[in-house]
């Protein structure tokens, strides 16, 4: 048998006999590996005559690639075995009842901001979303707060430094009416919804909390437009019929006319029902979109006109939900949510239940 022979013989046989993929590793290298022993008769071949250098060349090459051959078939092989053990090992019984497992629900928050965002969208209201950090501009200027505005202590600030540059934690959603009238051209018909933050903590603050933001820029809107989404969507919100509304004359540098929205409802020693009564209660401040804020961003105030709302989320939810402590949604308490929380297949109630 010629030595080549011989050492094809001899690869065959360590190849049959791996049993593992370390083993077959090993013998690779042992063949194949660059000082392996077919590698190292290649480089033989330098110092053979020149007219045999290219028949040998070509018998060497055909071993090494027989025995990479085998080499990669019986890593195959080794795997495929591998898989079928673990196979017939990890089977499952799937007739075994399932383990219990924990029951996530979903935040008042979260669920009134569904809701809230179900109910407008019903009225053509297209969701947009704005970043937490704000800058200056889009924040309080824009909206008509120049930087000496009182309104600006009103709010309480939180301001960032982000790398020299400084940003404001938002005060309100009212700057998402700003980015949504920059990025593109009038009609407008939106609501934001999300977090909002002020510097401010007692039992009826928190310094992060909950605002749905609502704009409707178009021509030809008006005041009576306003009154009609807000009529619509309190009566949904709440599920009831003809709850009386009034119309505060009220203040905003943003709106011009505003106004703070009332809603009726009826005290029975600090028992709280919304719909007729004998008392209101402040839920949602609007207007008409000051001239200014359209000036600021493009929008000549002859052509178009049109109103804005703003909420506060946590209110809504306290009134909806008798959730009686402002304080108690942050906590993180996994009872509290037991006991308030919804299943995450609740679909938001909407106008149905009228
Ligand atoms: N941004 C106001 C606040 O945080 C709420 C608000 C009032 C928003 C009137 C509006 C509006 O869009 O028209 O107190």
């Amino acid at each position: 048998m010629s030595e080549l022979a011989a050492l094809l013989n001899q690869a065959e046989q360590d190849i049959t006999a791996a049993k593992t993929l370390p083993d077959i590793n090993d013998l690779r290298v042992k063949y194949l590996g660059k000082s392996g022993l077919i590698t190292s008769k290649l480089k033989t071949l330098g110092a053979l005559p020149v007219e045999e250098r290219k028949t040998a060349g070509q018998e060497i090459n055909k071993i090494k690639e027989a025995v990479a051959k085998l080499v990669n078939d019986k890593i195959n092989q080794l795997e495929q075995a591998e898989i079928t053990k673990k196979l017939a090992t990890e089977t499952l019984d799937i007739t075994l009842p399932i383990r219990p497992t924990p029951k996530g629900s979903i935040h008042p928050i979260t669920q009134v901001i569904d809701e809230v965002t179900s109910i407008l969208g019903g009225l053509g209201f297209n969701f947009v979303d704005g970043p937490n950090l704000e800058d200056d501009f889009h924040n309080f200027t824009a909206l008509n707060i120049p930087a000496t505005h009182p309104a600006r202590q009103m709010h309480d600030t939180f301001y960032v430094d982000v790398d020299g540059e400084e940003k404001v934690l938002r005060t309100h959603t009212s700057p998402v009416q700003i980015r949504t009238m920059k990025a593109g051209k009038p009609p407008f018909k939106i609501i934001s919804a999300g977090r909002t933050y002020r510097s401010d903590s007692d039992i009826t603050h928190t310094p992060m909390f909950h605002q749905v933001e609502g704009l409707y820029i178009d021509k030809n809107i008006h005041m009576g437009h306003l009154k009609y989404v807000l009529q619509q969507f309190i009566e949904q919100f709440f599920g009831i019929k003809d709850v009386p509304m009034r119309f505060r004359p009220s203040y905003f540098p943003f709106t011009e006319p505003s106004a703070e929205v009332d809603i009726g409802c009826s005290r029975n020693k600090g028992d709280l029902k919304i719909g007729a009564g004998n008392s209101w209660l402040e839920v949602l401040g609007c207007g008409m979109v000051n001239q200014n804020v359209l000036k600021n961003v493009g929008i000549d105030p002859d052509e178009y006109q049109g109103f804005a709302f703003g909420m506060g989320i946590e209110r809504l939810a306290m009134l909806k939900y008798n959730i009686a402590d402002l304080r108690t949604f942050f906590t993180a308490d996994a009872r509290w949510l037991e006991h308030y929380g919804f299943n995450s297949l609740n679909i938001p109630n909407l106008v149905s239940k009228i």
